[in-house]
């Protein structure tokens, strides 16, 4: 990824100064022109913008506290994956230092680095990103999320919550149809009309949980509960796996006896919003 970013930014026309643990793995960078900094401490020191891409926040805070880094003045974006609260304390850390520090995820893989399908989030304050929004648009498409800097950690795991759901309620379908014979390709275009259609209740759902209140408008969740049970018992009659049906239909059971049985489906948030079994 750390090649991709650089390379991005070289192709933009950016003076670009690269550093990798592995020297060698920025030879090509070097060829199109990056500068190679002699290290860590140089890297920082070379330009107006760091950005950081490592492996895990470990590796970033082994990495930038050892001798011989200076962080006082530098602006740091640190665009390795975490979760939130890495993120809140990197920042923390970062500025203890001198630093200023933007969080940031990638919702991309590296070939599309530096084309506007790569979605990179940044959080933290908003006049730092401002500054180097421009220089950070080489990357892709960038959207600023606040101030709080554990906010792009959470969207990246929000996104991929959405994404792995999406993709384990294809493959729980495409298991069922293949049972009788039809294969992936035929039902795929059917599960996207089926998911195209599900995002557009999105935002009438959003106003339902943000206001508090979920008249069944089109549908009682008791009513979805019945059609779980008929996904469960089907699942289980052609001997395909049940347990993402049953985990759903459990978490819509404990809505029900919790009394929201005539309440719409986004009630669930309530089951959602805490640790499970509570
Ligand atoms: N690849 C993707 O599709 C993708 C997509 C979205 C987000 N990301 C995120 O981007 C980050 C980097 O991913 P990647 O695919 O580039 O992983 P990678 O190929 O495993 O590269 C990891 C990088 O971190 C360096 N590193 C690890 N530990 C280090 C340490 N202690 N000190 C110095 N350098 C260290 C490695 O240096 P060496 O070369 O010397 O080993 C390498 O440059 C991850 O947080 C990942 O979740 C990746």
């Amino acid at each position: 990824m750390g090649q991709a970013l650089a390379g991005a930014f070289l192709k933009a026309g950016h003076p670009t100064t690269v550093w990798n643990r592995t020297a060698s793995k920025a030879d090509r960078l070097v060829a199109e022109g990056a500068r190679r900094a002699r290290s860590v401490g140089d890297a920082i020191g070379a330009g107006s913008l760091t950005v950081v891409c490592l492996t895990d926040y470990p590796a970033v805070r082994e990495l930038l506290d050892a001798d011989g880094v200076d962080l006082d003045g530098a602006m740091l974006v640190n665009l390795t994956s975490g979760d939130s609260a890495q993120a809140r304390e990197a920042a923390r850390w970062a500025e203890r230092r001198g630093a200023r520090y933007l969080d940031g995820a990638i919702m991309a893989v590296p070939p599309a680095i530096g084309t506007a399908e790569a979605m990179i989030l940044h959080s933290g304050a908003q006049a730092d990103f401002e500054a180097h929004a421009s220089a950070l648009g080489a990357l892709g498409t960038v959207t600023y999320l606040g101030a709080d800097h554990g906010l792009a950690s959470l969207y990246d795991v929000a996104g991929l919550a959405m994404m792995w759901s999406v993709l384990n309620a294809w493959l729980q379908g495409t298991a069922l149809l293949r049972t009788a014979g039809v294969d992936a390709g035929t039902f795929a275009p059917f599960a996207r009309q089926i998911a195209a259609g599900v995002a557009e209740w999105l935002p009438g759902y959003a106003e339902q949980i943000d206001s508090g209140s979920f008249p069944a408008e089109v549908s009682a969740l008791e009513t979805d509960a019945r059609a779980m049970a008929h996904l469960i018992e089907e699942s289980e009659a052609v001997g395909v796996n049940a347990e993402l049906p049953r985990l759903i239909k459990a978490m819509a059971d404990r809505a029900i006896a919790a009394g929201h049985g005539k309440e719409q489906y986004p009630v669930l948030i309530e089951e959602f919003g805490k640790p499970a079994g509570d």
